[in-house]
């Protein structure tokens, strides 16, 4: 099969396409970044239209992430997540293009953040588009360079403490086992709306300490935090069910996800 990987830059971009590379899959990828080789220029605000190659499907990673980034320019957000990238798919499945949407389980949580917002609106516009488009909700994913955690793996090897709120919850999910769930998905030729979550949500204190248990002589380096404005700040749990059902596999343990991104570090 060939591949366009909109946002070729993006973390779980590049890992995405160095994983269909190494599998043997032709693999174009965009950036906005000047002078980037063996890369297509594309800026999803550019007026002119990108000129892709052929291919059987599209992954669309590039947008404005982060609930900062978009709380601080909401209209740029918009623009990005919804606009631009409504009017890019728009094009991709007038080519026959299956889309792939890479979508946040931000898009279920209460009060809806402006970054939820915008990646809602682009689901139903390209679910409207063509009902035959993937959007694959996710949780937190654990990319290989994913820098919190490598910050606090580099600091246990030196036997140096970490802090750990224990008041703010997620759901890890490792990058290879998104990757290989939206294969799968893509192999059975399903369509809609796929949710790829551990199961149950743990705190960043827990899987800190989880890290350091793996670990000789670190377990009493992780320092636990909180913080009063987070108030045991829940994440919003997605309901997995229609992937567990493809897989006939319960919804993996946050403990396996880590453990994954560990023994990939080695
Ligand atoms: N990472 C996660 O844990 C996670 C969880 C759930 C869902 N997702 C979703 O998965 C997708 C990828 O996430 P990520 O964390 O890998 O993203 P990321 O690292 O924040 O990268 C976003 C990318 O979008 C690009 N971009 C921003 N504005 C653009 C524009 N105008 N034109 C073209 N490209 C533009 C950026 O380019 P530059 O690098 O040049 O700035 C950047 O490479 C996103 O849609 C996100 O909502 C991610």
């Amino acid at each position: 099969m060939k591949f366009l990987i909109i946002g070729g830059d993006s973390e779980i971009g590049r890992e995405l396409e160095k994983y269909l590379l190494d599998i043997n899959h032709t693999v174009y990828s965009t950036t906005k970044r000047p002078y980037t080789e063996n890369k297509i220029f594309y800026d999803l605000l550019d007026p002119i239209n990108i000129e892709h190659p052929e291919v059987d499907v599209a992954f669309i990673c590039a947008a404005i992430t982060g609930y900062d980034k978009c709380d601080a320019d909401f209209g740029l957000a918009k623009e990005i997540n919804v606009n631009c990238t409504t009017e890019l798919c728009s094009k991709l499945i007038r080519n026959n293009i299956k889309v792939v949407y890479l979508s946040t389980n931000a898009v279920l949580e209460t009060p809806l953040s402006i970054y939820g917002y915008t990646k809602a609106r682009a689901e139903k516009n390209i679910l409207e588009l063509s009902n035959d488009s993937i959007i694959v909700r996710t949780t937190k994913v654990l990319t290989k360079g994913f820098p919190l955690f490598y910050n606090w793996y580099k600091d246990l090897v030196r036997h140096e403490p970490i802090k750990a709120l224990a008041d703010l919850y997620f759901c890890p999910v490792y990058i290879d086992y998104l990757i290989k769930s939206i294969l799968l998905i893509l192999d059975k030729k399903e369509k809609g709306i796929f949710q790829i979550s551990s199961y149950p949500s743990i705190s960043y204190y827990e899987a800190a300490q989880h890290m350091a248990n793996t670990m000789p002589r670190s377990q009493n380096l992780i320092m636990r935090q909180t913080n009063p404005c987070l108030s045991e700040q829940e994440t919003a749990i997605m309901n997995t069910d229609r992937f567990e059902k493809l897989t006939e596999l319960p919804a993996p343990s946050p403990f396996v996800m880590i453990n994954e991104w560990i023994k990939a570090q080695k």
